[in-house]
């Protein structure tokens, strides 16, 4: 067993559901163990700034079913620079700290990956993000949270869309993948959907307006992942251009689906990983992400889960497009 008593934890990125719910396993795991723990608030910034907090157990009550990080997150420029985590080594090393536990996406990755080869500390990381855009993990924390909150959102203007017969177009995060768009377009039966992993979508939906499939319908839900070409204005302007008896309104979901208490599934995923996360810090590894496979834990190095890109289902956009007539 590695020789480590003392962790440190932090949140980076932008802030997922089941944050709270991970850092509390993480503690708990590690108090289990015998090893301490220490918040490291803002993210890397707290790392550079040294905002340390011991951590106990009781510091983590109350909060598995809390959104948001109580941690705070950040998006850390100075972390990308060498001078800010020779900084960040020289706080770890003040508080005696022997491993880090990250919660965030591939960037925060990425960052922990080049810390602990410069400065020869292990690294550990938990897939914290909505995306669900991590290699080697089916899940990412967040993401089963952030779909109800989109599939919940769009029944709703369903509701209104029926009573004027309207289109909406509805605008949901993803960064650069289609993961919320596409479950949550066939969850609820939406006419087309968007996403940035697949070209030429304009041509296909003008298409489908030509066959006469969505007029025949009073109202239409088209669901745009924010990483689509053109984005949701212009393809609601093309659309107008086309079609301008048609009544369409543009919404854009935002910051709403980060938020919310996380679901049952990111509870039980946040804790598994997060025993995982202390566990494998004890089996001497370093430099890997915790990842989620076939309902089974799984550790993914992270120049692999760095690099490689997390392909969607191709045969999923069929599905959407066979129920959707
Ligand atoms: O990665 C999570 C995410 O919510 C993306 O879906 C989105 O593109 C981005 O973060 C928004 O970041 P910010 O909160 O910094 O605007």
């Amino acid at each position: 067993m590695a020789n480590i008593k003392r962790i440190g934890v932090l949140t980076s990125g932008g802030d997922a559901p089941g944050m709270n719910a991970t850092i509390r396993a993480v503690v708990r795991t590690a108090i289990f163990y015998d090893i301490e723990v220490y918040g490291i608030y803002k993210g890397y910034n707290g790392l550079i700034d040294n905002e340390f907090k011991k951590l106990k157990s009781k510091s983590v009550r109350d909060i598995v079913h809390r959104g948001g990080t109580f941690l705070k997150s950040s998006r850390s420029d100075r972390f990308r620079t060498p001078e800010g985590r020779q900084q960040a080594y020289e706080n770890l090393k003040k508080n005696e700290i022997d491993a880090l536990i990250v919660i965030g996406g591939d960037g925060s990755f990425m960052g922990a990956g080049i810390f602990s080869k410069e400065h020869d500390i292990p690294c550990i990381g938990l897939p914290g993000t909505i995306d669900n855009d991590m290699f080697g993990t089916d899940f990412t924390i967040g993401y089963d949270t952030a779909l109800n909150t989109v599939v919940e959102a769009i029944d709703k203007i369903k509701d209104t869309a029926g009573s004027h017969e309207r289109m909406f177009l509805v605008e949901v995060m993803g960064r650069d993948a289609g993961f919320i768009a596409l479950t949550a377009g066939i969850a609820t039966g939406a006419e087309a959907i968007f996403i940035p992993e697949v070209e030429n979508q304009v041509d296909t939906l003008l298409d489908t307006l030509k066959e006469g499939k969505v007029e025949e319908k009073s109202s239409s839900i088209i669901i745009v992942a924010e990483g689509s070409k053109g984005g949701v204005n212009e393809i609601a302007k093309q659309v107008k251009d086309l079609y301008p008896h048609l009544d369409i309104r543009v919404n854009v979901l935002g910051h709403m689906q980060r938020g919310g208490s996380p679901t049952a599934f990111d509870r039980f995923l946040a804790s598994r990983m997060g025993v995982a996360a202390v566990e494998a810090l004890l089996d001497d590894q370093r430099s890997i992400m915790v990842g989620y496979v076939n309902h089974e834990i799984v550790h993914v190095p992270f120049n692999k889960t760095i690099k490689k890109q997390r392909n969607l289902d191709g045969g999923l956009m069929k599905v959407a497009k066979v129920l959707s007539i």
